[in-house]
């Protein structure tokens, strides 16, 4: 074979190899839609564990596992009163709900209420969500409606959503300060709707000039 033949072949096979090594890497993607065959496996093909999903790994086989104790949002704080301490968080926020009740806040109220609140209270509050319907094992959700319940002070609302109570757990760590009063207001409405409109006597959620305008340093 003449030199410039062997040349040619040598850049024919090179050329070759080139396109065999870029179909079987999945770099000549348009050529398949087919995952590429895989020699030393990339990132996007490895073990992981689906959210909700099950892992044998584990005692309880849960693959999503609970955040470390004492973990919080970005630019979130730790909620410093525990479960029981009802009149500790009560003299500490007993200027009420630092949040004016705007349009825009109660909005924010409800949609936090839906996502973290319904499945168990129901959207209205009633305390009869899918959980409960479902079977919440002997526990009761409590009816947010209720007399005893719009008699809370915000104060006192503010801290069953933070350190949660009994069975219901705590949300400090997943819903931000702001939103958790939001969600006061948003229940105060579900409240007084339930109640013909009526503020309950007892009730520091409605708004006063004073309050609307003091946001609470706290929150800022
Ligand atoms: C997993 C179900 C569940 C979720 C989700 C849940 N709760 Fe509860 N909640 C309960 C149960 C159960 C009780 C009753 C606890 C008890 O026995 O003291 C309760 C009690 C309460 C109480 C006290 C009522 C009373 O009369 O003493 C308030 C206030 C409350 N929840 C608000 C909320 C808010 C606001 C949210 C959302 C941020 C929420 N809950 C999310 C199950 C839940």
């Amino acid at each position: 074979m003449s030199t410039p033949a062997k040349i040619a072949l040598a850049l024919l096979l090179a050329l070759m190899a080139t396109f065999t090594i870029g179909v079987l890497s999945g770099k000549i993607w348009w050529f398949s839609e087919d995952p590429p065959l895989m020699v030393i496996p990339d990132m996007d093909d490895q073990f992981r564990l689906k959210p909700q999903g099950e892992a044998r790994f584990f005692a309880d086989n849960r693959a999503q596992r609970d955040p470390v104790e004492g973990t919080l949002p970005r630019q979130g704080k730790t909620y410093p009163f525990g479960m029981g301490d009802v009149d500790s968080a009560e003299k500490y926020f007993a200027a009420g709900n630092p949040l004016p009740k705007t349009e825009y806040v109660l909005a924010r109220g409800q949609n936090r209420f839906n996502t973290f609140c319904s499945p168990c209270h129901n959207y209205t509050g009633t305390g009869d969500g899918l959980v409960q319907q479902k079977g919440f094992g002997n526990q009761v959700t409590m009816n947010l409606l209720r007399e005893e319940a719009r008699a809370y002070s915000d104060a006192k609302i503010f801290h069953v959503i933070s350190a949660g109570q009994n069975i219901m757990p705590a949300y400090a760590d997943r819903i931000s300060e702001t939103d958790r009063w939001a969600i006061v207001h948003y229940i105060r409405e579900l409240q007084q709707k339930a109640n013909g409109g009526m503020v309950p006597p007892t009730s520091n959620g409605t708004v006063s000039s004073t309050q609307s305008t003091t946001v609470s340093k706290r929150m800022q």
